[in-house]
């Protein structure tokens, strides 16, 4: 018995010493002290040992396992030691090297359209308010007295809902909901996505951004449209821009007209942008029509106001000078980074 306990015990310790890793040492342990190990199944035969033996055989068979189990420990220690060291070593950070160049996001260009379309009209003292892109026909249409045979209720101009819910076609029920909450005076624009049963072209898409002005107060006169388009166009195109109005025609404004703003790529002289004229189309505008002041629970009598409409990609596109309005919306990273 004495001969075996130390022949566990010169091969275990030995075994140890030539552990190279964690796995080796455990295997090792499992080996000699674990249920099935060398060391256990001496102990299991204790039964056969002499009763007055077993006090001393017993000691025996404790002293080889604390000096295994100690020498398991040392060396793990050391095991462990070095593979901390190795991995240091191999962690070393050199703070000379360059950085990592990170990607950074940024506007796109309608974004940065809107944004300075908003700075605008703020510092003209404006508010921007939102609607919803799902609207009731009520606001779409009928508050903005187009009445039901026209044109654009057609299916094949709106995308319906129901009979009653639709994409809104256009930023102008927002006016509508404005003016109904009664509070006066009134000077919003409303910026927003607008949806049109069209096929995608250079530029047309089922789904596009304008931005709504409306302004109501005691005396608001189409001079001051005028005024507020002009300082407009000279903020956002350049100083030099100035700006024509044709007449024209919307239901929901009376006069109507369509604003020209002069070319300010060739200053009005007639260049490819313009194709020849000198003018630009840029939105629609007019005064509020009386109707829809009153529909909207505004007494014409003793308010007015204008109101207008502005295409965001339109005016992005002719900014930048980007002329395929598709650009926009592919996302395509060559194209958004030259923002
Ligand atoms: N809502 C019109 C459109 O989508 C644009 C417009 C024209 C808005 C005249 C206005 C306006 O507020 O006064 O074509």
């Amino acid at each position: 018995m004495k001969e075996k306990l130390k022949a566990i015990r010169q091969e275990a310790i030995a075994k140890i010493e030539e552990a190279k890793d964690l796995e080796a040492l455990n295997e090792i342990k499992v080996s000699v002290l674990g249920k099935k190990g060398a060391l256990t199944q001496v102990l299991k035969s204790m039964k056969d040992v002499a009763p007055e033996e077993r006090p001393r055989v017993g000691q025996m068979v404790n002293d080889t396992r604390t000096a295994i189990e100690e020498q398991l420990e040392k060396v793990q220690k050391e095991i462990a030691k070095r593979l901390r060291e190795e991995k240091m070593k191999k962690e070393v950070i050199d703070v000379t090297l360059p950085g990592k160049r990170h990607m950074k996001g940024h506007r796109h260009p309608n974004q940065i359209a809107l944004e300075d379309l908003e700075r605008v009209f703020i510092g003209m003292g404006y508010e921007i308010v939102e609607g919803p892109e799902v609207e009731y026909d009520h606001y779409n249409f009928e508050l903005l007295n187009i009445p039901a045979n026209h044109p654009a209720k057609d299916e094949q101009d709106t995308f319906y809902i129901t009979k009653d819910i639709l994409l809104r076609t256009q930023t102008s029920p927002v006016q509508a909901r404005v003016m109904e909450t009664g509070r006066m005076p009134i000077r919003i624009i409303a910026p927003g996505r607008v949806f049109r049963s069209d096929e995608v072209d250079a530029t047309h898409s089922p789904s596009f951004h304008q931005v709504e002005g409306l302004v109501v107060d005691k005396n608001i006169t189409f001079a001051d449209l005028k005024g507020t388009l002009e300082q407009f166009a000279r903020e956002f195109f350049g100083p030099e821009t100035k700006i024509k109005l044709r007449p024209h025609h919307f239901p929901f404004t009376e006069p109507s007209a369509e604003v020209d703003v002069s070319c300010f790529k060739c200053g009005g002289k007639g260049c490819r942008m313009c194709k020849g004229s000198g003018w630009i189309e840029i939105l629609g505008c007019g005064m509020v029509h009386p109707k829809v002041l009153k529909d909207c629970g505004i007494d014409p009598e003793e308010y007015s106001g204008f109101a207008f409409g502005i295409g965001l990609e339109r005016v992005a596109l002719l900014k930048y000078e980007i002329d395929d309005m598709r650009l926009l919306y592919e996302n395509d990273m060559r194209f958004l980074r030259q923002f």
